[in-house]
């Protein structure tokens, strides 16, 4: 409580005094971010809106991110799409890749984040509580991955998979349980034409995979050879 009262002090001070922290962050939402990725639900979703997005949706990003991880991103940001994420790929961009994406202040960021923050999911979307922490999923999580192919679309470590889809070695970092099992289970509830199969129903499969994404850099398995 105290640290968000400070929080909100600095940056209230160091931006526009008056306002508070989340509606700074929503003004610099709408003047910055609003071009590129999308702040709430579009009425109209059809797969050229989809395809022609210019970054990742964030309305329900409330629900998505680790508000640490959110803060530190935003001020240096890095690649999370191998093979260039959305809008123009040159070789320039990706060999710096941090060359695309605008970066924040450090007020800007914790601003923006609990703005961001505050965009949630509906609890159909991303389910509260689907994610069941039984770490002795760990175990069997790897091969599930593996036997689902993921990792034609997804990085399970830098170089080790995919490149059209987000890495997933950060995603425990990244990304809350809860949004990573629902995903996984239902990704066209987020949105009918995203990229990636709905095939993957199976209560346990849901629960391991999820598990081993969690845990990935404390695991010993993420070699080349299955
Ligand atoms: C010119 C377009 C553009 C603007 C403006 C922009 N972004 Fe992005 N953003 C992108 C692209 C492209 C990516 C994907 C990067 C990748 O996957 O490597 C991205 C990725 C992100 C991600 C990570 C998404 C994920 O994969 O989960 C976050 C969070 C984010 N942007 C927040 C913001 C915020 C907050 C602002 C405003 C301060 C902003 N962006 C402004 C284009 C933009
Ligand atoms: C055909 C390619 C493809 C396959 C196969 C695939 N995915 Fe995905 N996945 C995607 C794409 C594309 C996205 C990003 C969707 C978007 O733009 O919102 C995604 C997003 C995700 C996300 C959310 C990540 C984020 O940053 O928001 C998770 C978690 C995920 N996939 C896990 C998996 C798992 C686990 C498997 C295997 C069971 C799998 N995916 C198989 C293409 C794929």
């Amino acid at each position: 409580m105290v640290k968000k009262i400070l929080i909100t002090a600095i940056a209230g001070f160091l931006l526009q005094p008056g306002l508070s922290a989340a509606s700074q962050g929503d003004e610099i939402l709408k003047g910055k971010c609003a071009e590129c990725h999308a702040l709430s639900k579009p009425e109209n979703l059809s797969r050229t809106r989809t395809s022609s997005r210019k970054g990742q949706d964030l309305y329900y990003a409330g629900s998505k991110y680790n508000r640490e991880w959110l803060v530190k991103w935003l001020q240096s940001p890095t690649r999370i799409r191998p093979s260039g994420g959305y809008g123009e790929v040159t070789s320039k961009n990706l060999s710096n890749p941090s060359s695309l994406h605008l970066s924040l202040s450090s007020d800007e960021a914790e601003a923006v984040s609990q703005a961001m923050m505050n965009l949630k999911a509906p609890a159909d979307v991303v389910v509260p509580g689907l994610y069941e922490n039984n770490p002795e999923n760990v175990t069997d999580g790897l091969s599930y991955y593996r036997n689902n192919g993921c990792l034609s679309c997804h990085q399970l470590a830098p170089d080790l998979g995919g490149k059209l889809a987000p890495e997933l070695y950060t995603a425990g970092e990244r990304m809350q349980p809860d949004y990573i099992a629902s995903f996984i289970r239902h990704p066209k509830e987020f949105d009918p034409f995203v990229n990636m199969p709905n095939l993957y129903k199976s209560k346990e499969a849901v629960q391991k995979i999820t598990e081993y994404l969690l845990h990935i850099p404390a695991s010993k398995n993420v070699g080349k050879t299955p």
